[in-house]
C-alpha cells in the first residue's frame, strides 16, 4: 500500500497499451440500478430473499480487511511526486485501455462484493440494503465513466479556413487529487477517482478517516484490473494530510465530496497557492426540503418520507431535512409517519432484518443528542445501547428556521397554510443550500410551478429524494451546496480534462 513502502524514484515506468482480458459488462449497468439496485448486470437478482441470507452469511465470514495508517509528511510529498511521473505515461495511454481497466474494476467489484459489504458494514455501518445500493452504485460509476471518457477523448478535427487543419483534443491535467467523506466511502470515493483516472489524469485518492479500509480494498481492485500502481495512489489520512495535498506543488486539480465548510477551507487554500491555477469541483451538503399539498396521497408521503429522512440513519446529504406540510393534512400525515417510522429496526448493519444502522462516530452521535436537547422532539423512536440515535421528530414553529445541515436521523416539520406556498419556496431558497428537493401533490400546475422555482439540483415530485441514479439522475447541488458539475452526468468529465488545439498550415 502507498505510504508502507518506501516510494520508487528511479524505476522506469511502463503502462499498458492494451489488456488482454475483455471485461464481461461493456455497458453502463442502468437495469441493475432501476431495479432498487438489486440486481446485476448479468441480470441476477443478488438481492433476492435467499441471496439475502447467503450475503449476510459470507459478510459475516469475511476476514477483517487490513489496518490502514495515515501518511506522514514525508510520504505525502513522496506519493505526489511519484503520481507526477506517472501522470504523463497515464495521459498518453489509449483512452480505450484505461476504460477497459475501469470495466474490469466493476466486474471485480461485483465478484467481491461479500467482502466490500463486509467493511461497509464494520467500518461504516451501511446496512445489508445500503451496502448493495453503495456497491451498485459504484459499479455503475465505473461503467458510465469508462463510456463516457470514450467520447470525450476522441480528438477532434474542427471546420477552419481553407489551408489550415485544425485538431481539438481534451486529455489529463495532471495529478488530480479526489477527496472522500465516510457516508459513501466506495461509491463517491470511487466515482471521483474514476472519473479523474477515466481522462487520464494521474490520482491521488485521499478517503475519510473513518473509512480507510474500504477505500484500501478499492484501490488494490482497481489495481488489479490495470491500473497502474503510480497512476492511482491512495493517501490515508485526516485534515492535515488533506491540507498537505492541496498545497503541493505537483497538484493539477481537486474534486472534493464533504461538508460545505471543508469545501470552503479548500478554495481558500487553492486561492492561496503560488504557480497555477487549481481546478475545483466541490459537492457539498445540503438543508434539504421536502413540500407536502393537501392533494398528495397519504401512504406514498409516509413512504416517501420515511425513507427519505430515516434510510442510512439520515447520513445522507441527500436526505429529508425538513418537511412543509400544508396544514389541513398536517395532523394525519404526521400520525402515518411516525407509525412507520416506529415500524423501523435499528440494530447490527450485517442482519438482514435490519432497516437502520449506526451513527459513524460518537462525536457526530453527540453533535445530533445536542441539536435534539435543543428542542421537544414530537416523536421518538427506539434504538439500542451504543452508536445509536432513534429516529426523531421535531416541529419548528412558524419563526424557527433550519440553516443548517443536521446530518442524521433527525426530522423537522413546519406547518404552512393553503396560498402560502410561494412563502414556503422563498424560505427555502433562502438558506443557500440547493441539493435535493420533494414535492408530494396531485395538481399538475402546483407541479408546474414548484418545480420551476425550487432552487435544488435534483427535484423529484411524488417518489422519495434519495438514491439518484448514476446516467439517468446526475447528482449535484447549487449554491451552499455545490460547484457542480453533476456525478454521474454527461458534464462531469469536462471539468477533469484540460483542452488543446493544435493549429497546422497545411
Ligand atoms: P468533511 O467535510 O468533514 O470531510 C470530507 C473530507 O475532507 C474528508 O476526507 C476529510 O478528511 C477531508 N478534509 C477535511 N478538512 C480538509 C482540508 N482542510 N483540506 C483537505 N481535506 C480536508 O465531511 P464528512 O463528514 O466526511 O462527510 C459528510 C459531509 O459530506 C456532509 O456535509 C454531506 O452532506 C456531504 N456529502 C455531500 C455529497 C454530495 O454529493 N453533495 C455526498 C456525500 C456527502
Ligand atoms: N447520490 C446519493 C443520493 O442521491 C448521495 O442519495
Amino acid at each position: 500500500m502507498a505510504g508502507d513502502k518506501d516510494v520508487p524514484v528511479d524505476d522506469v515506468l511502463e503502462f499498458p497499451t492494451d489488456l488482454a482480458e475483455t471485461p464481461r459488462h461493456p455497458r453502463i449497468a442502468l437495469p441493475g440500478a432501476l431495479f432498487g439496485g438489486r440486481r446485476n448486470s448479468d441480470g441476477v437478482e443478488w438481492g433476492a430473499q435467499d441471496d439475502l441470507t447467503a450475503l449476510a452469511t459470507a459478510m459475516r465470514n469475511a476476514p477483517e480487511a487490513p489496518e490502514v495508517k495515515p501518511l506522514t509528511a514525508r510520504q505525502i510529498d513522496a506519493v505526489m511526486s511519484r503520481a507526477a511521473r506517472a501522470a504523463p505515461l497515464w495521459r498518453d495511454t489509449p483512452v480505450a485501455t484505461r476504460s477497459t481497466a475501469l470495466r474490469r474494476a466493476a466486474d471485480l467489484l461485483e465478484d467481491n462484493r461479500a467482502a466490500l459489504m463486509a467493511t461497509l458494514a464494520r467500518e461504516a455501518g451501511k446496512t445489508i440494503d445500503d451496502g448493495v445500493a453503495e456497491l451498485r452504485e459504484a459499479v455503475d460509476f465505473l461503467r458510465y465513466y469508462a463510456d463516457e471518457a470514450e467520447g470525450i477523448c476522441i480528438p477532434r478535427i474542427l471546420p477552419g479556413p481553407t489551408g489550415e487543419a485544425n485538431r481539438w483534443q481534451a486529455r489529463g491535467r495532471g495529478v488530480f487529487v479526489t477527496v472522500a467523506p465516510w457516508n459513501f466511502p466506495l461509491a463517491i470515493f470511487l466515482g471521483q477517482t474514476a472519473a479523474a483516472l477515466s481522462v487520464g489524469n494521474a490520482v491521488v485518492a485521499k478517503p475519510a478517516p473513518q473509512t480507510p479500509r474500504i477505500a484500501a480494498q478499492a484501490v488494490a481492485l482497481l489495481h488489479r484490473a490495470g491500473v497502474p500502481e503510480d497512476a492511482l495512489i491512495l493517501a490515508p489520512g485526516g485534515v492535515e494530510v488533506g491540507q498537505a495535498l492541496m498545497t503541493h506543488p505537483a497538484l493539477a486539480g481537486v474534486a472534493f465530496t464533504g461538508s460545505t465548510a471543508t469545501a470552503k477551507a479548500i478554495n481558500r487554500a487553492l486561492a492561496d497557492r503560488d504557480g497555477a491555477i487549481v481546478p475545483l469541483i466541490a459537492e457539498t451538503g445540503g438543508v434539504n426540503a421536502m413540500i407536502v399539498d393537501a392533494t398528495a396521497l397519504p401512504e406514498q408521503v409516509t413512504r416517501d418520507v420515511v425513507a427519505s429522512a430515516f434510510r442510512s440513519a439520515g447520513q445522507r446529504c441527500s436526505a429529508c431535512r425538513i418537511l412543509y406540510v400544508q396544514e389541513d393534512v398536517a395532523d394525519r400525515m404526521l400520525e402515518m409517519i411516525q407509525g412507520a417510522a416506529a415500524t423501523l429496526t435499528l440494530g447490527d448493519p450485517m442482519d438482514p432484518a435490519t432497516d437502520v444502522g449506526p451513527i459513524i462516530d460518537a462525536d457526530a452521535l453527540s453533535r445530533l443528542t445536542d441539536h435534539i436537547a435543543g428542542h421537544t422532539p414530537i416523536w421518538q423512536g427506539d434504538a439500542p445501547d451504543g452508536l445509536f440515535l432513534p429516529p426523531t421528530i421535531i416541529e419548528l414553529g412558524r419563526d424557527e428556521k433550519l440553516t443548517q445541515e443536521i446530518f442524521g436521523p433527525i426530522l423537522h416539520v413546519k406547518r404552512w397554510k393553503a396560498g402560502q406556498i410561494d412563502r414556503v419556496l422563498d424560505e427555502i431558497a433562502a438558506t443557500g443550500f440547493g441539493l435535493t428537493f420533494g414535492l408530494h401533490s396531485r395538481i399538475d400546475a402546483t407541479i408546474a410551478h414548484v418545480t420551476a422555482r425550487a432552487t435544488a439540483g435534483n427535484v423529484y415530485v411524488n417518489r422519495n429524494q434519495i438514491g439518484a441514479i448514476v446516467g439517468s439522475q446526475p447528482f449535484g447541488g447549487h449554491g451552499l451546496s455545490g460547484t457542480g458539475p453533476k456525478a454521474g452526468g454527461p458534464l462531469y468529465l469536462t471539468r477533469f480534462v484540460e483542452e488543446v488545439v493544435v493549429s497546422t498550415d497545411t
